[in-house]
């Protein structure tokens, strides 16, 4: 075999990107045009290597802190050398990403003390909270009592025992709360699934000994499912909009839907999501960078980090979708920023549409929706949905990605489908009409997952050699994302509306509960594992599925374990708070 093999070594060393570079011959010309089938190969032509100069490169270099023109060309000719005598291939150096020099020292700045603050400020106040309540508890036997309750509430919510208490009890207040308890265990069941593409990064990146495995990855069914599985994610959309619709419809019971709402929904969303949600985009803007080192971390981490420092605010004003150029800062939080845009102005239509003309516009929305992926194929020339180039996985650049699979307007399909299915099933369940009745509708939840999977599995006709012709590819971004939110849609309706019993009681198992509380924070968490596993490599990975799922598994696990605490201290304790707002405000609203 004439591929060839990348690899990484232990500190001192330099990462560098060299170009193959002989006059024609039959092997360059090989690997140019293996090259060139971009959908299943990786670019041979050039290769990125981590150099041990004080091992490999003794030879050619004096003094490692000799200035750095003489180092490169030292390190051109090293290089070139053992590439020559293992593939008779001369190597070009084009570009050197970094040197690790030895003894580098560490330079905290202005942010880690920040980040340091607000962690021991949260922390402080926990067990401060804490305490306070023992205290109270003791003093009060009966925790019932006013006086119990209302000594310092604010302090109160920074409780841990009573957080545990709220993060673990699996009671629903309300009859129609307790039908949408299976939406727990899709949460959870997606949740699952959703760290399962960036699991790939481990083995796609290159450095591993077996990269033409990769190469072959996406001819089976299981990578197939991985990779175009990317879809799911649309899971959550249906259900952001339709828990929106079905939440608004039943507090319009008690409150009259007006304008003068908007705000209040608006802050209570961004309530809910800001405080974890900013504390992980500083954290990683900070302190990640400490938690590791090796030949690849300034690659894998520091890009990372320095991308957080550079777009943070675009990640706390929930737009880092609409930025391609920010490509390092927590990419899967992209999915957060689409959401609250797509709920922004879901809220915005449900309130304009309350009492006249709301079918037409979601008519036009929905037109709208599968009109906008199909325009972007057409006009900026891209797949029909997120292809797993090898190179991909190496570079990050993919046009699909960045300017199709991740902006809000391209997503709204499936919110708007989920809040079509909140107004379905309100109207159903409070005119108690029984819609599916008929024993075919059992049947047809059998062949939900099925019917997904077939979905998924699809994509797979785009990983081709010659690219499919534009009008199949526009007509597939256009329809598969609403096929995809009407195969939800009918799940959710399943569960509200009761329609097949098994797999109801699967996904209402009580076992769900929790996790789905915690998903979130272990969502925000998991690719910063992703990272610190990336950067901390010193050996080459090997790519085999089995590798996959173990890494998977654990990712998933060493998240959610990594989730309790912020869940805890951060994201329970500020929901706390917020109730807390809501009730005095209407408290002293009443007594107006
Ligand atoms: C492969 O990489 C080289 C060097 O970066 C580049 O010149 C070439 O165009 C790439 N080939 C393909 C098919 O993208
Ligand atoms: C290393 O130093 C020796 C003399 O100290 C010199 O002759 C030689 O050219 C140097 N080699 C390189 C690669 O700079
Ligand atoms: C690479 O090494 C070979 C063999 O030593 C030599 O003939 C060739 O000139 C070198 N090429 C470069 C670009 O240094």
């Amino acid at each position: 075999m004439w591929y060839l093999i990348i690899f990484a070594i232990v500190k001192e060393c330099y990462a560098v990107i060299a170009q193959l570079n002989d006059p024609p011959n039959d092997l360059i010309a090989v690997i140019k045009e293996y090259s060139e089938y971009t959908e299943k190969h990786y670019n041979h032509s050039y290769i990125e290597r981590g150099v041990c100069i004080a091992t490999k490169c003794k030879k050619y270099i004096n003094n490692t802190n000799s200035n750095i023109l003489n180092l490169n060309a030292n390190l051109e000719a090293c290089l070139n050398q053992t590439i020559w005598n293992n593939y008779g291939l001369q190597a070009k150096l084009t570009h050197v990403y970094y040197c690790n020099k030895q003894d580098e020292e560490v330079k905290y700045d202005w942010s880690d003390w920040l980040f340091g603050g607000i962690l021991l400020l949260l922390v402080s106040i926990n067990i401060i909270g804490s305490f306070y309540d023992l205290m109270l508890e003791k003093y009060y036997q009966d925790k019932k009592s006013d006086k119990y309750n209302n000594k310092n509430p604010y302090l109160l919510c920074f409780s841990i025992p009573r957080n545990w208490e709220s993060l673990t009890s699996i009671k629903l207040e309300d009859r129609r709360v307790e039908r949408l308890k299976g939406l727990h265990g899709i949460r959870v069941l997606t949740s699952f699934l959703i760290p399962l593409a960036h699991v790939m990064w481990l083995i796609g990146t290159g450095f591993t000994d077996n990269p033409q495995d990769i190469e072959k990855a996406s001819e089976s069914t299981h990578y197939q499912l991985i990779f175009n599985g990317l879809m799911i994610v649309q899971i959550f959309f249906v259900m952001s909009g339709f828990l929106m619709v079905y939440n608004l419809e039943i507090l319009s019971e008690i409150v009259p839907i007006k304008w003068s709402l908007l705000p209040n929904i608006f802050l209570n969303r961004l309530w809910r999501l800001t405080p974890a949600n900013s504390l992980i985009i500083l954290f990683t803007a900070t302190w990640l960078r400490y938690l590791g080192s090796g030949p690849l971390w300034k690659l894998y981490v520091t890009s990372v980090v320095s991308g957080c420092r550079q777009y943070w605010w675009a990640h706390i004003f929930y737009i880092n979708n609409y930025f391609p150029e920010d490509k390092a800062c927590a990419v899967h939080t992209w999915h957060l920023a689409a959401d609250m845009q797509l709920f922004f102005l879901g809220s915005i239509v449900y309130i304009a549409t309350k009492t006249k003309g709301r079918s037409t516009v979601i008519a036009l929305l929905l037109l709208f929706s599968v009109a906008a992926p199909a325009l972007h194929v057409w006009f900026q020339d891209l797949d029909a949905l997120v292809i797993f180039k090898p190179e991909f996985y190496r570079s990050f650049s993919n046009d699909t990605y960045w300017y199709l699979h991740i902006l809000g307007h391209n997503n709204l399909s499936c919110f708007i489908i989920g809040m079509v299915t909140g107004y379905f099933a309100y109207y159903c369940q409070k005119n108690r009409v029984e819609v599916f009745k008929h024993k075919i509708w059992q049947y047809l939840a059998w062949c939900v997952i099925p019917g997904i999977a077939g979905l998924i599995l699809t994509g797979s006709i785009f990983y081709t050699e010659t690219r499919l012709s534009l009008v199949i590819r526009m007509a597939y971004a256009a329809i598969h994302r609403p096929i995809l939110g009407v195969i939800i849609a009918f799940i959710i309706l399943g569960l509200v509306l009761r329609i097949e019993n098994v797999q109801l009681r699967l996904l209402e198992w009580d076992g769900w509960v929790v996790p789905s509380k915690l998903s979130y924070c272990a969502y925000l968490l998991h690719l910063n594992i992703v990272h610190i596993l990336l950067g901390a490599r010193t050996q080459l990975g090997h790519v085999s599925f089995f590798y996959v799922v173990i890494n998977h598994l654990g990712i998933v696990f060493l998240s959610y374990l990594a989730a309790i605490p912020l869940s805890l201290m951060v994201e329970v304790p500020f929901n706390r708070l917020k109730t807390l707002f809501q009730d005095t405000s209407m408290m002293k609203k009443k007594k107006l």
